[in-house]
């Protein structure tokens, strides 16, 4: 009889890449995936903490599951929010129809895990404090990202921004081996992938052995026609030669999401972030003298403790003066252990009202820079297409949709874009 599985992923790329992983691990058993929980015999949470909201969706979720779930199903919670202290614990008592809790360390024994579970009928509750192995890997993963693939290239984060959870959870830096990295991507493309996206917390500050992050990029420029791409960048690491390299390479999408998070210079030293905002400004302005029309993006937080109304102007300000393509805007949350959870918290009032002004002031500069795109043709990689309706990204990565029936997903084709509404393109084809 048929097994099945049903994965559910909160958080970042890197939880999206893990799911993949997780996938990989429960194929290799014989399950195949439903959307269907009611229907899946291993339900697995994958989950996040970066804040609060992401936790309470968790238990929300659970909550749901407890009932939706069929009888004799295994269900599992892992990841960043089991990993923090006390957390799996808790969960196993709030949640006692979970059967097996993992951490960010030991995922990928989950397979291990539900053979365990399976045989004994005994309950697991296993986090780690750190890595134990040097090849924790995990299984191949099974890729449901279309047309991109996901490549880590090195896992934690040693920064300890005030405000982050992350490296409480994800422990500290670990780089892949070069030639590991290389030879994943050289099979990825053989087999017919159009974008590489490689992941870790700072790849900035990749280092394996004599190569650095730059070395990695350099090798991976090649001949053959593909988009790479890569996330998340510290601003306090990125080098200038990254930019010579963007104007000079092959494959590298022309855009950039280099996360400022304020633009008050005493709020960055308090995130302990390392850089100033002209610092920050500076390098911007380096990246867009040798790749002119780099699409920026970028992470911004409102209402960090002590944040007054000077310095959320300052965070506008830098915001209107960059011009990001895309912004990624939130609310700070506390989290429990990090430094900046006993510093001064603002009212729930303020942090509203600044963000609101802060999405207002984004709508129109999106709005803005999308219409100045209209009459330019773009190279787009298709990555949708359904019932001729075309979907991809613009090397600056614009999302574009445009109509046509004879290209198909995977092909990089011109489009010109005919119109803006808001910060959606549409565009044509032009041979
Ligand atoms: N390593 C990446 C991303 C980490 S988490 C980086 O350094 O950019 C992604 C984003 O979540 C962060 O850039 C930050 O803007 C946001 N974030 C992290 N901790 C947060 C918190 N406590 N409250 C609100 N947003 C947070
Ligand atoms: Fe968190 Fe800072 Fe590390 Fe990013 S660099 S994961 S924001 S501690
Ligand atoms: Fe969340 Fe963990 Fe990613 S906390 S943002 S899933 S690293």
């Amino acid at each position: 009889m048929n097994k099945f599985y049903h994965i559910h992923t909160y958080g970042c790329q890197m939880n999206v890449h893990e799911s993949e992983k997780l996938a990989g691990a429960l194929r290799d058993r014989g399950y195949a995936s439903t959307d269907d929980v009611a229907a899946a015999d291993t339900i697995v949470m994958n989950t996040c903490c970066v804040r609060g909201t992401a936790e309470s969706k968790v238990y929300g979720h659970l909550g749901r599951l407890k009932s939706q779930k069929k009888r004799g199903s295994v269900l599992v919670v892992c990841g960043c929010m089991t990993q923090q202290p006390n957390v799996a614990n808790e969960l196993a008592k709030r949640c006692p129809f979970v059967d097996i809790v993992l951490g960010t360390f030991n995922q990928y024994l989950l397979g291990e895990y539900i053979d365990n579970f399976l045989h004994t009928g005994v309950k697991t509750v296993d986090v780690w404090e750190s890595q134990r192995d040097e090849n924790c890997e995990g299984a191949a993963p099974y890729r449901t990202s279309g047309i991109n693939a996901w490549v880590n290239i090195m896992y934690g984060c040693n920064n300890f921004c005030t405000y982050c959870i992350v490296p409480y959870v994800r422990g500290r830096e670990r780089s892949r081996p070069i030639y590991d990295i290389l030879g994943e991507v050289d099979d990825l493309l053989k087999s017919g992938y159009k974008q590489i996206t490689l992941l870790g917390q700072n790849v900035n500050s990749y280092a394996y052995k004599d190569k650095r992050f730059i070395d990695l990029l350099r090798m991976l420029d090649c001949d053959r026609k593909y988009r790479l791409k890569f996330m998340t960048s510290h601003p306090k690491d990125i080098s200038p030669e990254l930019a010579s390299l963007y104007a000079q390479s092959k494959v590298l999408g022309k855009s950039l999401h280099l996360p400022v998070q304020a633009g008050s210079d005493r709020i960055l030293e308090a995130m302990n972030r390392h850089y100033t905002r002209d610092e920050y400004l500076d390098k911007i302005a380096a990246f867009r003298a040798l790749v002119p029309d780099i699409g920026l993006s970028s992470d911004v937080m409102v209402g960090f403790p002590t944040e007054t109304e000077d310095d959320f102007m300052q965070t506008l300000d830098l915001v209107e003066r960059v011009r990001y393509n895309n912004l990624f805007m939130f609310i700070y949350s506390r989290r429990s252990g990090t430094p900046a959870d006993k510093m001064e918290q603002l009212d729930y009032k303020t942090k509203q009202a600044r963000i609101d002004r802060l999405i207002k002031a984004q709508f129109e500069i999106s709005k803005s820079l999308a219409s100045e795109t209209v009459g330019n043709t773009y190279e787009v990689l298709v990555s949708d297409k359904t019932d001729g309706h075309c979907y991809g990204k613009t090397q600056y990565d614009a999302a574009v949709s445009f109509d046509s029936d004879a290209v198909e997903v995977g092909d990089f084709v011109n489009v010109k874009i005919i119109s803006a509404k808001n910060a959606n393109l549409r565009g044509e084809v032009v041979l």
